[in-house]
């Protein structure tokens, strides 16, 4: 089975950290609609015919209309066998989440929400140059309830520069309060090219220390433990039943096919990206250029192995020994000899999970891994 996710590139404004392809330039929305039936429609065959997952990601999906986001779901309906679908998230930005819009959505069969609130104090939202306050955000995961979903994400972001420990721990008091079943808790990733980057070259702020980012790891995980959510993979904490079904279909390789300017597909041999410039695709998808707007690259056992052991080892289950030597016996030795040795250093656990040890020093224990 297979997901489908459609990349919805429009923004209110950019937020100062924000990496991810999104123009707050305006992009006629109902044409944008259009576009992503005909890629639709010009792509479908890249996966297989039942679909298990749907994401509408951002950018900002919250800014299409009820009728845009209904006019895409019939037209994937149209194509697709949907009687297998668990899961269509719909992210939706704070400022956003209105009540008839959100009931709207849940009418139309998304059954899952995914809000960005990042945090829930005013003076770290100003920071961020978020759209919305603390009172939207908690009005929005009101809403939300209200309107009657069960499966309810919300995004927050740790280790920012211009804010504290005490901070972020009410941020998680406040959604601990709210009892939603699942929670993605990001660490601030500097982006090349963002705002914050500049702001942080410039020394307006500092990034975090590592000792410090540790201290707030730490304690998301040994809190939400404690009430009750499983920490599945770095960022993701979930009540039992309640884990992101797409984003763990991307973490185990599961084919999908991504839609819209920027978005990428994947279907086990070959990965597919579309040109981050909305304006282009939309105008190829009208015939008015035939210019590229699609890279390729056929992907390499190397980077396979690679790609495993990258997302594998972020996830609560760790690698698998038995998978390795089967799909990648060329590295299996290399591969097994490292594990050992991470397992004697206490960065592993004997099922090649993380150790607490391990999570703290994840990214360099991956890259130690992987066959580079
Ligand atoms: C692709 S964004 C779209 C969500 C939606 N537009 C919003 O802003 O509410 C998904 C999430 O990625 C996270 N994110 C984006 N940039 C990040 C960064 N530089 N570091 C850490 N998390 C980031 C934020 O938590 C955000 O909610
Ligand atoms: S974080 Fe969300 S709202 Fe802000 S620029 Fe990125 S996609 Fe847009």
């Amino acid at each position: 089975m297979s997901s489908l996710y459609l990349h919805i590139p429009f923004c209110h404004h950019k937020c100062v950290y924000c990496g991810f392809y999104s123009t707050a330039r305006y992009i006629d929305r109902d044409l944008y609609t259009e576009s992503l039936l005909k890629e639709l429609h010009t792509r479908k065959d890249f996966i297989d015919n039942s679909l298990q997952t749907i994401y509408f990601g951002g950018g900002t999906p919250s800014l299409l209309s009820l009728q845009q986001a209904e006019k895409i779901l019939t037209g994937i309906e149209n194509v697709y066998d949907l009687s297998n679908v668990t899961e269509i998230t719909f992210e939706i930005n704070a400022e956003n989440a209105d009540a008839d819009y959100l009931k709207g959505l849940k009418r139309l069969g998304i059954n899952r929400l995914s809000i960005g609130i990042e945090s829930f104090d005013d003076e770290d939202l100003r920071h961020l140059n978020r759209s919305h306050t603390s009172f939207q955000a908690e009005t929005a995961i009101k809403n939300a309830v209200n309107a009657g979903y069960e499966n309810i994400s919300i995004d927050l972001i740790s280790n920012l520069p211009f804010s504290c420990f005490e901070k972020w721990k009410k941020n998680l008091d406040i959604f601990i309060s709210y009892n939603l079943p699942h929670i993605s808790c990001y660490t601030l990733m500097i982006e090349q090219g963002t705002m914050l980057e500049k702001l942080i070259q410039n020394k307006k702020y500092f990034p975090v220390s590592e000792e410090y980012a540790l201290k707030e790891f730490d304690y998301t995980m040994n809190v939400l433990k404690k009430n009750g959510y499983i920490h599945y993979e770095t960022s993701s904490y979930a009540k039992p039943g309640f884990r992101s079904e797409h984003n763990t279909a991307y973490w185990t390789f599961q084919p999908y096919l991504g839609l819209g300017a920027g978005a990428h597909s994947y279907n086990g041999n070959i990965r597919v990206w579309n040109k981050e410039d909305a304006e282009l695709y939309m105008s190829y998808y009208q015939g008015e250029t035939s210019s590229k707007i699609q890279s390729y690259e056929l992907l390499t056992s190397e980077d396979r192995f690679n790609e495993y052991v990258m997302l594998s080892a972020r996830m609560q289950n760790g690698l698998d020994r038995k998978y390795v030597k089967k799909r990648f016996p060329e590295y299996y030795e290399n591969f097994s000899r490292r594990c050992r040795e991470m397992i004697n250093d206490g960065f592993l656990n004997e099922d090649l999970s993380l150790t607490l040890k391990g999570w703290h020093l994840q990214d360099s224990l991956i890259l130690n891994l992987c066959n580079v």
